[in-house]
């Protein structure tokens, strides 16, 4: 890649480099068929996180090289930019359809989900996690309630609830996604095993219609959720 198509796109020195080198690894790999002249290579190339930096770099390289190729990365509108650029640099790319690379979120989510499951499958083991939940909740108590149904407004019930979201969001709290005084402190000084124990100890507890403590307004409230919040938290009450 020419180091004026590289300040044209934006890609960095690091990048310059990534791209040279699998510009390198193209031409070393492909059989010359014709007594050593470079033919296109005539292959589909698929880079991930072809939006900016490293990965656009090795783009661009690889479709100078001959490829057509076809770019991946979280952020679609990044991409479908970063492509446009590629192509009206007279190269062969595209886009990868949008919703074929998982949002980091999703990624998270199914990695945290195949740890519980892991942990859900030895039965010692998850009830030991749960008990030292349990011994990490003094202070929790005192605002989520004793048995994790808040009776505080403001403050949300735990008990029952998905453990995978409520990993999540101690997450949220502690990288500032989510703020709140005294939760972003807490979740700060937390660890993701005292995270997984705090979240199958709540998990694990009952949510009995009881706990309300207002079934009337229970009764008028479910009618509303199912109509509002459903987009986002399933059936269950819980985060999708
Ligand atoms: C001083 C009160 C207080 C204490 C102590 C406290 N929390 Fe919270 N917690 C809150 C409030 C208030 C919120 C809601 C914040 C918001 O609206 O974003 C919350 C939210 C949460 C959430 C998100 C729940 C949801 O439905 O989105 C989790 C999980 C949570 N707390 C767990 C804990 C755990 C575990 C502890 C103990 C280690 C704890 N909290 C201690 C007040 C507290």
């Amino acid at each position: 890649m020419s180091k004026a198509l590289a300040r044209e796109l934006d890609v960095p020195v690091l990048a310059l480099a990534g791209a040279l080198a699998s510009e390198f690894v193209v031409r070393c790999w492909r059989p010359s068929s014709s007594g050593g002249k470079r033919a296109p290579i005539g292959r589909r190339a698929l880079v991930t996180g072809a939006s900016r930096g490293i990965g656009l770099g090795c783009a661009v390289a690889l479709a100078e090289a001959g490829a057509h190729v076809v770019m991946a990365a979280r952020g679609h509108e990044a991409l479908e930019a970063s492509a446009a650029e590629v192509r009206a640099a007279g190269l062969s790319a595209e886009p990868a359809a949008r919703g074929s690379v998982p949002a980091d979120g999703e990624l998270r989510r199914e990695v945290l989900e195949r740890k519980l499951d892991s942990l859900a499958r030895n039965e010692d083991r998850f009830r030991r996690y749960i008990l030292e939940g349990e011994l990490r909740t003094s202070l929790c108590r005192h605002c989520h309630g004793a048995e994790g149904v808040s009776r505080r407004p403001g403050v949300p019930s735990l008990a029952a609830q998905d453990p995978a979201y409520l990993v999540e969001q101690f997450e949220r709290f502690a990288d500032g996604e989510r703020e709140e005084f005294v939760m972003s402190g807490l979740a700060d000084g937390l660890g993701e095993s005292d995270m997984i124990r705090l979240a199958l100890y709540y998990a694990s507890l009952p949510l009995g219609p009881e706990a309300s403590g207002e079934p009337e307004l229970a009764d008028r409230g479910g009618p509303i959720y199912r109509r509002l919040c459903t987009g986002c938290n399933d059936h269950q009450w819980c985060g999708r």
